[in-house]
């Protein structure tokens, strides 16, 4: 469906609709400042990395995707889904809006209503753009429904690593880093603008459908079954996930009280997924540097096809293929660090790899293994005309957000800290970070920021060196 060529739909209804209802209360005297200024909200959320990820204009406060999914025949049919799906969207008008967009590629779109009425619409290759008519005021609430579909591939990021709605034989690998939600569904693709999500989503009986959150309802009639999830605590787009396979369930309490919720493909259990056993002690380990776990459950998907790349897909991490020790520990850690907390713009991402790699050093030192300052000196003896000194951290450009410094001299920035700020305030930061930005979004200059709060230390010089300045930190 991506590979399709870019069209314009345009529903008729819509437009007739759209034509007869133009209301006359947009005429506002100059400077009358209680009178409505319709526009059109922005095509991105202002991230320059990603420049039409998200919107400006609204707010969503809950997606409800009801997703009806047929995966690939078999082969020899070629690895393509069907997707049939109907997205109601709660959102707030943040600015008087005769406009407002959603992002959503390669599927299209054959209806819209917002609050009921049909409404005229447009797309073009990364953007739904929605015509409400009545007009929608700042405050005002909207009800939009989306019925969309279409053929399900296997879409590419920018760095042309699978992700998204990832088309698989038995089903769909669905993980969406940084800005592939609108493979999927219509939305506001940005993680400035978290929502809650519940799903309900029907797959052929015998396949399990894995949401995030906690499984709400099964209900099997006539070959199909429909999973329903409601995930409750706000979430940012790239974290949802609807993966779709013949999985073996695991279900159980962690130590800490979590329910926890697997789904492993048959053909990865045993040897390969036996390092998930250990995510009851992971929880409770991870509880005690950063806080109460965040979210209302927990949980892996493993699949048997691969991304290359594991995710932190909220409160259900995806695996392709294994989940090994130090990834189980990294992508449990970034629930706290990346999902509970989420970068504030994309060029933040040092905030989510290098607090989940810190994790692993932490973890392992736990284990018994090396310890986070044996990690840390094995770390600093690459010599300093090194080219991997050669990187901005807290500026990776959009083809560096998964570099290795972005994860490894991260983790260093954040023991730097610890030995240079001391252990109680380094954890007092820590919980502080969680406890002030969690639901939410924060940036470099709000970590940095903090971190003065928290020790009583003056530390542009340390954030200069560590992680603005593209050499090996000498002084800070
Ligand atoms: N965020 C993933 C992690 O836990 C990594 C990731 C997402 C990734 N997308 C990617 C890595 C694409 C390589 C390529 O670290
Ligand atoms: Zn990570």
């Amino acid at each position: 469906m991506s590979r399709r060529p870019v069209f314009l739909a345009l529903a008729s209804a819509g437009v007739a609709l759209a034509v007869i209802s133009v209301p006359s209360l947009a005429v506002a005297a100059p400077g009358d400042p209680g009178a409505p200024r319709y526009s059109a909200g922005a095509d991105g959320a202002g991230d320059p990395y990603f420049p039409l990820a998200g919107n400006g204009g609204t707010d969503v406060q809950h997606y409800d995707l009801a997703l009806d999914y047929a995966p690939p025949a078999p082969a020899p049919a070629p690895l393509e889904g069907h997707l049939e799906a109907v997205a109601t969207i709660d959102l707030v008008a943040t600015q008087d809006l005769d406009r407002f967009n959603l992002d959503l590629r390669g599927l299209t779109a054959t209806a819209v209503t917002v609050n009921g009425k049909r409404s005229a619409f447009e797309q073009s290759a990364n953007e739904l753009v929605v015509t409400p008519r009545p007009k929608l005021k700042t405050g005002a609430e909207a009800r939009v429904v989306v019925s969309y579909g279409g053929t399900t591939t296997r879409p590419t990021d920018i760095e042309d690593a699978l992700y998204g709605w990832v088309t698989t034989r038995d089903g769909a690998m669905v993980v969406s880093e940084p800005d592939g939600s609108a493979t999927w569904y219509p939305v506001n693709d940005h993680p400035t603008d978290k929502a809650t999500y519940t799903f309900e989503i029907t797959v052929p009986e015998g396949l399990v459908a894995v949401a995030n959150g906690v499984l709400t309802d099964t209900q099997t009639t006539a070959g199909t079954t429909t999973w329903s999830w409601n995930a409750p605590d706000p979430m940012a787009a790239y974290l949802s996930t609807a993966s779709v396979g013949d999985y073996e369930i695991d279900e159980y309490v962690a130590a800490n009280g979590t329910p926890i919720f697997d789904a492993v493909d048959p053909t990865r259990l045993g040897a390969p997924t036996a390092d998930l056993a250990l995510t009851s002690e992971m929880l409770v380990f991870f509880e005690g540097l950063y806080g109460p776990y965040p979210f209302v459950s927990y949980g892996a998907i493993v699949d048997d096809d691969s991304v290359g790349y594991a995710l932190e897909t909220q409160t259900r991490s995806f695996f392709s293929r294994n989940a090994r020790e130090g990834t189980v520990a990294h992508e449990l850690a970034h629930q706290w660090m990346g999902d509970h907390v989420s970068p504030e713009r994309w060029a933040d991402i040092w905030l989510n790899e290098g607090w989940a790699t810190y994790s692993t050093w932490m973890w392992n030192e736990h284990r018994g293994r090396a310890t986070a300052n044996e990690s840390f000196d094995d770390f600093m003896s690459t010599p300093a005309d090194d080219p991997e000194w050669d990187f901005v951290v807290a500026d990776p450009q959009p083809l560096g957000l998964f570099a290795g410094p972005v994860y490894d001299r991260g983790a260093a920035t954040l023991h730097a800290l610890r030995v240079k700020i001391g252990d109680d305030a380094f954890f007092e930061l820590a919980q502080a970070w969680v406890a002030r930005f969690g639901g939410a979004t924060a940036s470099t200059t709000d970590f940095a920021d903090l971190a003065e709060e928290v020790s009583g230390e003056q530390l542009d010089a340390f954030f200069t060196a560590w992680v603005y300045t593209p050499e090996k930190p000498v002084d800070w």
